[in-house]
């Protein structure tokens, strides 16, 4: 059982908390339209979110909200670890984070290259080590995290099938490797919140009628070749979303309000019924949404996302949860 905390407190004003890393799938772009779905003058009191990536949506509730509980889990563990280090030692990693980004932006082109890979190397030397060394290295492990999502190549996390993490250098002049200010945004409003790392499946838990779960899986690989799913060694296919919807099913039955997001297959195949058959018992709506890491890699058009939910946005209409 995780220790119970005190309620999570809203950010201070002045500095809303932003997420701290990039990632796939980041929903920054659509904020305006999820947030319209959050039901916190209609009943619900804690919040769940079992899949929090950079956790855009964890933080702009965070922001809005003081609730009585907050969960948030992810089954990677560097993630995860990051998350923990900011809510309990954020001067720590900022300390580490600062000497990092004083290293790295006076060096030329070659020799950043070269920092680059060696404490890429030294971040997965780390996720190879024994429980008692990664505990010992956890701030580091966690400003390691940063660094390299700040300076490697479109700030993606992609690991290889060893799990060590391959993402070559990128070519930003002086990336914001420290943001003392957001950092400290975070840690203020990470207080009191539960951080698990773990599989989609514990959240149930935790989950009540008065729970709002908002779930984002790594999308639904488009094919083989197409496979951009890889933030850990797994990939999310058919068959895990399937399960992924029976435990959706689940928190329905519970009372709980849900909301979902996944890329609609429709942007590449208009047949393509796959969600629509899935969550056929609930709302589904399609939204625009312009991505900057899509399936595709390079194409970042404006791209459809499906958003799928027991309840209407705004508490209008039908309403599947009550
Ligand atoms: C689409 S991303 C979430 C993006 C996030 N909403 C954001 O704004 O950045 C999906 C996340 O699910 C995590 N994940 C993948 N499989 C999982 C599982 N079985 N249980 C829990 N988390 C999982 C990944 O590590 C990844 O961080």
């Amino acid at each position: 059982m995780e220790r119970r905390r005190a309620p999570a407190a809203p950010a201070d004003e002045g500095h809303p908390a932003r997420p701290f890393l990039k990632w796939a799938g980041g929903k920054s772009q659509l904020l305006a339209d999820i947030a319209l779905y959050y039901p916190f003058d209609r009943g619900c009191t804690r919040y769940v979110e079992p899949f929090a990536g950079a956790g855009a949506v964890l933080f702009d509730i965070l922001n809005r909200y003081r609730l009585e509980s907050v969960y948030v889990g992810d089954c990677n563990a560097e993630l995860v670890n990051a998350y923990l280090c900011l809510r309990d030692e954020a001067e720590e990693v900022i300390d580490r984070l600062k000497r990092l980004q004083q290293a790295f932006w006076p060096l030329d082109r070659e020799a950043r290259k070269a920092m680059y890979l060696e404490r890429r190397a030294l971040f997965n030397s780390l996720k190879d080590a024994d429980t008692k060394t990664r505990e010992l290295a956890r701030t580091r492990r966690a400003a390691l995290l940063i660094f390299l999502n700040k300076a490697c190549f479109n700030g993606l996390y992609r690991e290889n099938a060893r799990g060590h993490f391959n993402v070559p250098a990128g070519s930003a002049r002086y990336p914001a490797i420290c943001d003392a200010d957001n950092l400290r945004a975070v840690a203020r409003c990470l207080q009191g919140v539960d951080i698990v790392c773990a599989g989609y499946e514990r959240c149930l838990e935790v989950v009540d009628n008065k729970t709002f779960v908002y779930l984002d899986p790594p999308y639904r690989p488009l094919s083989a070749s197409a496979s951009f799913t890889a933030y850990t060694a797994a990939s999310f296919d058919d068959t895990r979303q399937k399960e992924l919807a029976e435990l959706v099913a689940r928190l329905d039955k519970r009372g709980a309000r849900f909301l979902l997001s996944n890329s609609d297959p429709r942007n590449i195949d208009p047949q393509d019924d796959f969600f629509d058959r899935l969550y056929a018992a609930y709302i589904i709506r399609r939204v625009e949404a312009r991505r900057s890491i899509n399936s595709r890699g390079s194409a970042r058009g404006p791209v459809r996302e499906l958003l799928v939910s027991n309840f209407a946005p705004g508490g209008l209409e039908e309403d599947h949860a009550r």
